[in-house]
């Protein structure tokens, strides 16, 4: 899950398409909306857990991190941490450090058992490899914004799926953002969310679906609404007894958006 616009939908549509895909959801967001969401009211004890992170753990290692089980429909997670945060604001902590590239750029450096290595790097030879070891596919939220996590969720991903609200701010950023990932995305699958039932909506849909606007290597997904069950849902959609019709609906579009991604992926 990738955007650099926040709060578009990325860690909300993660936790669901994760559970729809039996996938292990990996946290790189620092602030771990999708961990949070996950552990509820115990998300501190993951959060806050005695470090390092388990994603820096692994890499440091070299080892696969062990995903906590997920229980009643939801999906087995690495959990975010506040060493996440840490990494981008303060690398000054002995986890990173921010180095110069060969091409001048600032470029944050990780410790791994191969030695320190750019972190967008060891996190796109990490994760296909625990994807092999846990025998699962594997949901990577990332943080808005541009910065080696997202790029290394991006650069590890078979399909980075984009979540995209229909709105004047929202397609520019879109165009802008796919023009300039499109040479690091093997497939993109462009995710229109947050759809409501009105004439704007319709309209910045033709927007987006025009011929020309989602190229190569993107493609456009099926569409998910603005629901109170994704906005409020504290529960996998599948816990529980038979489902409503608003979470039925709800989990039949991320049930779709799912069964895309899976397409792209085995392209
Ligand atoms: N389909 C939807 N229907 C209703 N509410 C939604 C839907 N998708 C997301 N939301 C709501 O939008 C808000 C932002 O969602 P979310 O945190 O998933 O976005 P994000 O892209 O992960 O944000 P950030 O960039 O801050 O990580 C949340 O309040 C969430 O409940
Ligand atoms: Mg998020």
């Amino acid at each position: 899950m990738v955007q650099w616009k926040g709060g578009v939908g990325k860690s909300t549509l993660a936790v669901h398409l994760a559970a729809a895909l039996d996938a292990v959801l990996v946290d790189l967001e620092p602030w771990g909306g999708a961990t949070a969401w996950w552990a509820g009211g115990r998300s501190r004890n993951l959060w806050q857990a005695a470090g390092p992170a388990p994603v820096l753990r692994a890499l440091q290692l070299g080892r696969t991190p062990r995903p906590r089980a997920g229980e009643a429909g939801r999906p087995r997670l690495v959990p975010s941490h506040e060493q996440l945060l840490a990494l981008t604001e303060d690398a000054t902590n002995g986890i990173a450090a921010w180095a110069w590239s060969a091409d001048g750029r600032p470029t944050l450096m990780v410790n791994t058992s191969h030695g320190p290595k750019p972190l967008a790097d060891a996190l796109r030879d990490a994760i296909p490899r625990w994807a092999t070891e846990w025998g699962a596919h594997v949901l990577v939220d990332t943080p808005a914004g541009f910065g080696p996590l997202a790029d290394g969720g991006v650069a590890a991903a078979d399909v980075v799926v984009l979540p995209v609200t229909l709105d004047q701010w929202a397609v520019p950023a879109l165009r802008k953002f796919m023009a300039s990932y499109a040479p690091r995305v093997r497939r993109g699958l462009v995710v229109p969310n947050r759809v409501r039932a009105r004439v704007v909506d319709d309209r910045w849909a033709e927007v987006i679906s025009a011929d020309g606007v989602v190229q190569e290597p993107f493609v456009l997904g099926p569409p998910i609404q603005e629901s109170e069950v994704l906005h409020a849902a504290r529960r996998p959609l599948s816990a529980g007894p038979a489902p409503s019709a608003a979470r039925a609906t709800a989990l039949q579009q991320i049930q779709r958006v799912a069964t895309r991604a899976l397409e792209l992926a085995e392209r």
